[in-house]
């Protein structure tokens, strides 16, 4: 197993037990997925599943007529499932050990903290523009990804370093290819909900004031600051819809959704959630 995938799962298996801290933030991700369906027959596909602590799937068993959970650690995808009465299991079908990037086994190719050649890279690039082919059953009516293009980016800082000169080439070509991912994996007229932590309390200490913030307020400082994840400001999210072509070709009406604190033990994350549409036609 590659050191990349060993440290998903040795992470997955350190939150096992922390469903009650995702209360808030469950709840709030399962409200956009369930009003996503728009038939009780509608298929969902689920990228990042995980342990399963951001998803109420008795309510999104409820609104599909079938759940597929995609991630890359299939241990974390039973345990989730476990946790379900079994009358909730019957619709959910679990893809274990798929990378959605397509080429973590390059990125994972030197002992952690080796860094990595320009032909490395280049193949990099290359293999997560065509890693696309995932093994999926078909097209989804409603692709959710749920935290997991954060993971994707630290994946990304953990193999190059933080400091390598192309670290933030690679980490916007990987954005991208999510996007592009969730996008390529709708039905025409589908719906894709992708909700993102994007700054954490460690950086941004007002996340863990009592009070509400003032988001419009918060995206202008994170902005000026440039202080977010990289790559994941949602502003510039937004953006990549109307500059990547081939998002532009797939997908309408990006729109940001929500924005919510989710509040953990040690830190506090400010979440956004983006919502856009494939192309009726497409
Ligand atoms: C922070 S967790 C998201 C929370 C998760 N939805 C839950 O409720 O437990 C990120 C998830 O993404 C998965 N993941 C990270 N990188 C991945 C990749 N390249 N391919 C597939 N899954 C990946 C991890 O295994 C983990 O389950």
């Amino acid at each position: 197993m590659n050191w990349l995938v060993a440290e998903q799962l040795r992470r997955n298996a350190a939150r096992r037990d922390a469903w009650s801290d995702y209360a808030a933030h469950r709840a709030e991700t399962t409200a956009r997925i369930v009003a996503a369906a728009r038939s009780q027959n509608d298929q969902l596909c689920v990228l990042g599943a995980g342990n399963g602590d951001d998803l109420d799937l008795p309510a999104i068993t409820c609104a599909y007529g079938q759940s597929h959970l995609v991630d890359i650690d299939a241990d974390a995808l039973a345990r989730g499932l476990d946790r379900q009465p079994a009358s909730q299991r019957q619709n959910v079908r679990l893809h274990g050990g798929i990378d959605l990037t397509g080429c973590w086994q390059l990125l994972a190719n030197r002992p952690r903290g080796t860094a990595l050649s320009d032909a490395e890279i280049e193949q990099i690039l290359e293999r997560s523009t065509s890693g696309q082919r995932m093994e999926l059953p078909g097209r989804f009516d409603v692709v959710a990804s749920t935290c997991v293009i954060s993971q994707v980016i630290d994946s990304v800082v953990l193999a190059l370093g933080p400091t390598h000169p192309r670290l933030l080439e690679v980490v916007l070509a990987l954005r991208t290819n999510h996007l592009r991912l969730m996008a390529g994996r709708l039905v025409p007229g589908g719906r894709a909900v992708l909700v993102t932590d994007f700054v954490s309390s460690d950086t941004l200490p007002s996340l863990r004031s009592e009070h509400e913030p003032d988001w419009a307020a918060l995206l202008a400082q994170i902005t000026a600051q440039g202080n977010f994840f990289h790559g994941l400001n949602p502003r510039n999210l937004l953006a990549v819809f109307k500059t990547d072509p081939a998002l532009a070709a797939r997908a309408i009406d990006a729109r940001l959704t929500g924005l919510w604190r989710w509040r953990q033990a040690r830190r506090v994350y400010a979440v956004a959630a983006i919502e856009f549409d494939a192309i009726a036609c497409g």
